[in-house]
């Protein structure tokens, strides 16, 4: 292990210009224009899984986009790890405040900035630096394994389930490993055991059949943008709870360890609100905000748009308004339901003034791991040797839908190593990881690869 760690520092700086080659392609998944850049970055991390010493790469295409799929197996009575990541980003918008451009990496301070460097180019990039490093100075890997490297993760993963359900035998394996969270806080490492799941919803509704002139008409129609307005109003209660019947009913409680744990996790209200520029914060009544993120359900308008809304004034009664609501979930609640627990409540408290349509966009289910498993522990050992100090147990507030669908199809666990940071502007401007963090976790990334075969023995 020395020499492998020795050989991580001497190509530190040849480790971030290919890092800054992979952040360069524009991965956007939910841009059509992007398609070409797409294929690219696939082809660039299949032809980079060949480069650092995995013996089987292909490139499948998907009716979406393609998902990068490499394996080296030559370790005999030796566990099989799948690692999961995603080369896809999200879209840079508003590029207005980016200081920097978001496909041209920076290095400022501590930090590299670019879209993707936090989720998930960057830590996808700090196993494949493992897997280098062990390549390079062993030959040979101390477990077998296995790497999917899809593109539509920002999207909903609509090709991958598809993709593993047909490749079952392709993909067997005894646990999977996703870097696709965040640490709890900068020093204060952390091993992931949950996340929420997501229900994504579309309200379009339409009032008179066309755009009117809010003199010659206003008084005498509802406007569908107050109508919406009207109907978001009633979807949470006084206490902050969501107003929707039965969606509360499957919630798995929290239990009294878990709460009493959290309490003592190194947590400020205060700071918490003084770094988001909030006067106060808001959320469920009866639970902490750790609650709040990681362990209730919530419900987010994530946008609402119709009638004029360009520079200046213009007097219009507008024929449609939209809203995009996601609900993120918990463990138990079924993603499919909530979305028609929602769509039946929508459709009973639209005024009958307009016309209402509710679509379902996409969802998944919220995941736990028992922290008791081989996988996890064998994760709190390498994160104590790759940042010198004890993990924390924490679940997170986002999503990856594909974490269920690896247990029902493959049967299999999912251990999450983040080593992001819950401040570095994912999905945002200007996001960064930590270069501590990329360095860290290519530590922590080989000693998990050298430990998990001693913890999976013992189960
Ligand atoms: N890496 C994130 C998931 C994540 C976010 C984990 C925050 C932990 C904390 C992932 O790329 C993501 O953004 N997922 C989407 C879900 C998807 C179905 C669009 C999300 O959580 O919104
Ligand atoms: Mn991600
Ligand atoms: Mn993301």
């Amino acid at each position: 292990m020395e020499n492998i760690l020795r050989y991580v520092d001497a190509n530190a700086s040849r480790y971030l210009d290919e890092l800054k080659t992979f952040l360069a392609i524009p991965s956007i998944s939910t841009n059509p224009e992007n398609k070409t850049d797409i294929e690219q970055c696939a082809r660039w991390v299949a032809d980079h899984l060949s480069t650092i010493g995995m013996n089987y790469v292909q490139v499948f295409p998907t009716e979406g986009h393609p998902i990068v799929y490499a394996d080296w197996l030559h370790a005999p009575g030796k566990p099989t790890l799948l690692l999961y990541g995603h080369y896809d980003v999200q879209p840079v918008d508003p590029i207005d405040l980016w200081t920097s451009p978001p496909f041209e990496a920076s290095i400022r301070g501590e930090n590299i900035y670019a879209r993707g460097s936090a989720d998930d180019k960057g830590q996808v990039f700090i196993h494949l630096k493992s897997i280098e490093a062990y390549m390079k100075n062993i030959g040979s890997l101390p477990l077998n394994l296995k790497v999917i490297i899809e593109g539509e993760e920002e999207i909903g993963s609509e090709h991958l389930a598809p993709f593993v359900k047909g490749h079952k035998d392709l993909l067997k394996a005894d646990l999977v490993l996703i870097s696709d969270t965040s640490m709890f806080a900068k020093g204060v490492p952390s091993v992931c055991y949950g996340l929420r799941g997501l229900s994504y919803m579309q309200i379009d509704l339409t009032g008179p059949n066309k755009d009117l002139h809010s003199g010659s008409f206003g008084g005498s129609i509802h406007n569908p943008i107050q109508a919406l307005a009207e109907i978001i109003a009633q979807l949470h209660d006084k206490h902050g709870r969501v107003t929707i019947p039965g969606f509360y009913d499957d919630v798995l409680k929290l239990t009294a360890k878990e709460r009493a744990a959290y309490k003592k996790l190194p947590w400020n209200d205060k700071t918490y609100a003084k770094n988001l520029g909030v006067p106060m914060l808001y959320g469920e009544k009866g639970f902490t905000s750790i609650e709040r993120l990681w362990a209730r359900p919530t419900l987010e308008c994530n946008g609402i748009w119709g009638g004029f809304t360009g520079e200046g004034a213009k007097t219009v009664l507008p024929s449609k308004a939209s809203a995009k609501i996601s609900m993120r979930l918990v463990p138990n609640q079924k993603a499919d339901k909530v979305a028609k627990l929602f769509e039946k409540y929508i459709k009973k408290i639209a005024p009958k003034t307009v016309t209402i349509d509710v679509r379902y966009l996409h969802g998944g289910e919220a995941a736990l791991t028992p922290i008791e498993s081989p996988g996890v522990q064998a994760a709190v050992a390498a994160l104590e040797k790759g940042f010198g100090k004890k993990p924390l147990y924490q679940r997170e507030g986002g999503s990856i839908p594909i974490v269920v669908q690896f247990k029902q199809l493959l049967g299999l666990d999912t251990v999450l190593l983040g080593f992001g940071l819950p401040d570095e502007n994912a999905h945002a401007p200007d996001e960064h990881l930590n270069l501590d963090n990329f360095y860290g976790g290519i530590r922590t990334v080989m000693h998990f690869y050298n430990e998990l075969p001693n913890y999976m023995k013992r189960k």
